[in-house]
């Protein structure tokens, strides 16, 4: 009998993963090779060069998941890989190596949404709780997906095996982690910036500045039509709720005009090189002083505070407006302690469930590309020879 093993392959940002699940649910191996060294010294990802470090650690990464799950090629059952949405010339990598190897071994190749894939990292976690916890997988959850590149609210909803997804809300402009990320960037933190504006918020007054989010406008051409809620089915911007829609550009503005205003600029260039030496994100209110001031900490924490809070506000009200009994949150930022803290006091003051995935399984791996792909192989949902990168893949209706 099939063990059901997929191998997972993820490429699709600067992240190079591969890793090996059994049944959608037991984790044998994960495996995840950073370039952050290689982007680092240009403050963001650049396209070029990830995807040559991609094609230098695709085979390495791969081989090693296998090693540890101990298991070969011949053991498994599928090869599950990230079609988009990403890089395309990162994606490419992946792509065609999973390909090959399909081909190769005359497996199925499963083609995985990146997005879905954050959402099974979340389903695969509480999979794998002892004791049956996670027994209620299967049910329909209110997703939001918060990274570097996406903020973007679904309804997914198990249906014949498989699951649908709805988008309900999403960003306008920039994603929240890339708020983060550019936020890091001008205060002269290291890349990506959010773990280090969570290391340092922690040190600053989260009411020092206040950051005001302005309520979204419904388009004037939905021309009075009352916005679509409950199981929004469409992509459009103009047909979601417009309190369920973010925009995180106008914060990024905000903390730059403060830190002009307040001649923070040069002391946040100097900061660099102090940031590269320091290597790792401050554990104490001592070394979180040795690299910012008290008013670039409580700048941060302020940041931080605003941006959390807009995401709890629009995530619970698009909660309360689809009776939704259970909230997943997934994606890079979800890795936030402040979002994990202030997220799970709010769900249990209202009684809703909720559940993130560990912090490995919330940035970008290869675990959750497996794990969404489980489904997709039970039902026979394969992809074709033509399969190729699509860099601006939606995901659902
Ligand atoms: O999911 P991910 O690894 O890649 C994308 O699909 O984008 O997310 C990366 C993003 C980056 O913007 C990074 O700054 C942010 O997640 N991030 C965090 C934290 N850890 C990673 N943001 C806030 N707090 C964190 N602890
Ligand atoms: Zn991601």
């Amino acid at each position: 009998m099939s063990r059901g093993l997929i191998l997972g392959i993820e490429s699709s940002c600067d992240e190079t993963a591969a890793a090996v699940v059994e049944r959608g649910s037991r984790t044998l191996s994960s495996v995840v090779a950073s370039q952050i060294a290689t982007h680092l010294r240009y403050g963001g990802v650049v396209p070029e060069l990830a995807s040559r470090e991609h094609l230098r650690a695709i085979v390495p990464v791969v081989r090693a998941a296998l090693g540890e799950a101990q298991i070969t090629l011949d053991d498994l059952d599928a090869i599950a890989v990230t079609s988009g949405p990403g890089l395309a010339g990162a994606l490419l990598v992946g792509i065609t190596y999973a390909k090959a190897l399909a081909f190769a071994q005359d497996l199925p190749l499963i083609a995985v949404n990146h997005l879905e894939g954050h959402i099974h990292a979340v389903l695969l976690q509480m999979r794998s709780l002892p004791d049956g916890q996670g027994s209620e997988t299967d049910q329909t959850a209110l997703a939001l997906v918060v990274s570097g590149g996406h903020t973007h609210l679904y309804l997914a909803q198990p249906t014949n095996g498989t699951w649908h997804y709805s988008l309900v809300g999403r960003t306008l402009d920039d994603a929240a982690g890339e708020a983060y990320d550019k936020v890091a960037k001008l205060l002269g933190l290291g890349y990506p910036g959010g773990p280090w504006i969570d290391a340092l918020a922690r040190f600053g007054d989260p009411h020092a500045v206040q950051f005001a989010f302005a309520q979204i406008k419904p388009k004037i051409h939905l021309g009075g039509k009352p916005p679509r809620t409950k199981a929004a089915k469409t992509a459009p911007i103009a047909e979601l709720d417009p309190h369920f829609l973010f925009s995180f550009s106008g914060i990024k503005t905000a903390v730059l005009r403060y830190v002009e205003l307040h001649g923070m600029r040069d002391e946040a260039s100097a900061r660099v090189p102090r940031m590269l030496a320091a290597g790792r994100t401050p554990h104490s209110k001592e070394e979180a002083l040795a690299l910012c001031p008290q008013p670039t900490l409580d700048l941060i924490a302020s940041f931080q505070h605003a941006v959390v809070g807009d995401l709890m506000k629009k995530t619970f009200a698009a909660a309360e407006s689809l009776d939704a009994e259970r909230i997943l949150i997934t994606g890079g930022v979800a890795a936030n302690r402040e979002l994990r803290e202030r997220f799970t006091g709010e769900a249990s003051r209202r009684g809703i469930q909720i559940a993130f995935p560990t912090l490995a399984l919330s940035t970008d791996n290869a675990a959750m590309i497996a794990a969404a792909a489980w489904p997709r192989f039970a039902i026979g949902d394969f992809a074709s020879a033509e399969l190729t990168a699509d860099p601006s893949l939606a995901l659902g209706s």
